[in-house]
């Protein structure tokens, strides 16, 4: 199957994930684990296809791969598809429709496409034959971050029911702010507090989604406000390369939203700081050391996340149970 967007996700298959990705987390920790999960998918093959900057994202995939024993082709800055690059730096012109088309011809058993273009993973979705998983699409979703953002949640708490979620900075341009909220209006009496400048607002479909769901949210300006009502404080980075109109200014957010050993002082004892990186200095550096501060535990559960999710997408199952009946 693909994995598109956050909101294909039922509440059973993601705690199926959630359970798989915990199995690969024990097994990777020892050398008879990592040897039985290494056969496990041996002989396949992952193209991953970078059109757009990424590092963690793309290791993060590779990893959970050559974990899995899925040999990895890869290709960073694959910008001969993209129509928004202008014409010079179009290598060949290729549309994205024809890259994949010749792509499947190579029969890879899935592809990870990260691509500048709001839509592109479901624009490659319509005309492959492979499963397609959406690495993040321009300013659309991340639906994968998403999956390893409510699992991080769900280790630490034990549950994401009845928990109050900021999630904050650049919701405007931030496709991972998008997916998240997406991906908590599947639970239960889950409270969202929204933190922006007001030009960074999260966008209407995002809010219309939650309306429809009856999800509690709000829509602050001030941190410092919010900070003592979260369990979870979700922090973005001002996404600057996104926002390419001009109409934001970007220094002045960053003056505004940085979260320190000061502002810290004002959340919960239990609750946690997450943020999907890469930071720039909306946390101050000095945060990390603060047991509160899950953005680094965050990316190391990625690996086991994405490990249950190539499963999922490659075979229609998780941990040999058909998704069917969990959709
Ligand atoms: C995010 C992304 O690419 O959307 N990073 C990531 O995948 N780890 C967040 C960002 O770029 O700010």
């Amino acid at each position: 199957m693909h994995i598109l967007r956050a909101q294909q996700f039922s509440r059973p298959l993601l705690e199926a994930v959630f359970q798989r990705a915990n199995e690969f987390h024990i097994l990777l920790g020892d050398a008879f684990g990592k040897r039985n999960v290494r056969m496990l998918f041996t002989g396949s093959t992952m193209s991953s296809i970078f059109d757009a900057e990424s590092l963690r994202t793309r290791f993060s995939f590779e990893m959970a791969a050559h974990r899995l024993g899925i040999h990895v082709l890869t290709s960073q800055n694959a910008t001969q598809f993209s129509a928004t690059y202008p014409n010079e730096y179009r290598s060949r012109g290729e549309s994205l429709e024809d890259s994949i088309k010749v792509f499947n011809t190579y029969h890879p058993d899935i592809i990870v496409l990260r691509h500048p273009e709001e839509g592109a993973a479901e624009r490659a979705a319509r005309v492959s034959t492979v499963p397609i998983i959406n690495a993040g699409d321009g300013r659309g979703q991340h639906p994968t971050q998403a999956v390893l953002d409510t699992g991080t949640i769900q280790l630490r708490f034990g549950r994401i029911d009845d928990l109050t979620v900021i999630i904050g900075g650049d919701l405007a341009y931030g496709r991972t702010a998008r997916s998240l909220a997406y991906m908590l209006s599947k639970f239960k009496a889950v409270r969202i507090i929204f933190v922006s400048p007001p030009e960074l607002r999260m966008k209407a479909d995002v809010l219309a989604h939650l309306q429809e769901h009856h999800v509690v949210f709000a829509e602050h300006e001030i941190l410092e406000d919010a900070m003592p009502l979260a369990d979870v404080v979700y922090w973005t980075r001002a996404q600057r390369e996104k926002a390419v109109d001009g109409k934001v200014s970007y220094e002045d957010i960053s003056r505004r939203y940085c979260i320190d050993a000061a502002l810290m002082k004002r959340m919960k004892p239990d609750a946690i700081l997450m943020h999907p990186l890469p930071r720039n200095e909306e946390i101050h550096p000095e945060v990390d050391d603060d047991p509160r501060a899950w953005y680094f535990k965050q990316t190391g559960y990625s690996v086991p996340i994405r490990m249950a999710l190539l499963e999922l997408a490659m075979t229609n199952t998780v941990a040999g149970k058909s998704v069917t009946g969990m959709m």
